[in-house]
């Protein structure tokens, strides 16, 4: 069995505080996009779950979270553990703010639940993601949606108006825990316009929706990490880009095109810096 796992983006991405769980309360506008990894499932009497990527670094027992999802699927069903080989061809970055990994879980879910004839609905599904990590349960519903809570509650939208999208990762690690727990110790001095936001996708305004784009952890992270960050964002704007902003705890930045030719410009000059550069299309 063959299954697609889409990356994500933030459109918005605002905290909105602490809980009493250690998570933080969150107000965010995700999208898919057409960038994503692929995924094998076969079953494989007698070897056990395993998981096999074309990146070494990666986990290949329960601590990747596609074999996570495996479990969690089976628990829900009050299932033993099958044996289950996973083949992930990654292609969506690693610790880039586009819900790889997540989105590798939500696949797997989703080809499990199908194959057993689709015990739950999307919704109930989403909920059983959430025990894997807080983007699986956005990742399973997919497309344009507003994610509140932990990031598990969640809300279908108007899909964003079809549209280029440049995404590129700067070559350096985040470490999401510790951006949110910076959040917490910093006065943020912009929000991004989240009513806006929807308003504009009600509307089918994709240059609306553009122009409100924005992420708090831009504010969060060291002066020169965001030194970099904001670079990228200054090339998609110049390359006409109609909104840049950069996704989940970063460090991707993205833009939103209406035009092929410019996207595919944006592409390439930066693709002349920064290896993982993708010219995609919104899902
Ligand atoms: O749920 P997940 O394992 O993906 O979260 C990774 C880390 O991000 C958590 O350990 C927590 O530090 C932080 N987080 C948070 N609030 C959220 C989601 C994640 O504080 N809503």
């Amino acid at each position: 069995m063959e299954v697609q796992a889409y990356a994500k983006l933030n459109l918005t991405l605002d905290v909105l505080g602490k809980r009493e769980d250690g998570y933080h309360d969150l107000c965010m506008v995700m999208q898919s996009i057409t960038l994503h990894d692929t995924l094998t499932l076969e079953q494989t009497p007698g070897a056990g779950l395993r998981v096999g990527t074309n990146l070494r670094f990666l986990p290949t027992g329960e601590k990747n979270l596609a074999a996570a999802a495996a479990l969690r699927f089976w628990e829900a069903l009050g299932r033993e553990p099958e044996d289950l080989d996973i083949r992930i061809a990654k292609r969506i970055p690693v610790c880039a703010g586009m819900a790889g990994g997540s989105s590798d879980a939500a696949a797997v879910l989703r080809a499990l639940n199908d194959q057993a004839g689709n015990p739950f609905t999307i919704q109930e599904l989403a909920q059983v993601g959430a025990k894997v990590g807080s983007d699986v349960p956005y990742c399973v519903l997919g497309g344009t949606a507003l994610a509140e809570g932990r990031g598990e509650v969640l809300t279908p939208l108007p899909p964003l108006p079809k549209c280029w999208v440049v995404a590129c990762k700067p070559d350096f690690p985040i470490s999401t825990p510790e951006l949110f727990a910076q959040v917490d110790s910093v006065k943020l001095r912009r929000r991004p316009d989240t009513a806006g936001v929807l308003a504009a996708l009600k509307a089918g305004d994709l240059e609306g929706v553009a122009r409100r784009m924005y992420n708090v952890f831009e504010d969060v992270m060291s002066p020169r990490q965001y030194a970099r960050v904001a670079e990228i964002k200054q090339t998609l704007i110049q390359k006409g880009a109609l909104g840049a902003n950069m996704s989940g705890s970063g460090p991707t930045a993205f833009g939103l095109f209406d035009s092929r030719e410019r996207a595919e410009e944006a592409r390439a000059a930066l693709a002349l810096t920064y290896r993982d550069t993708f010219l995609c299309q919104s899902v």
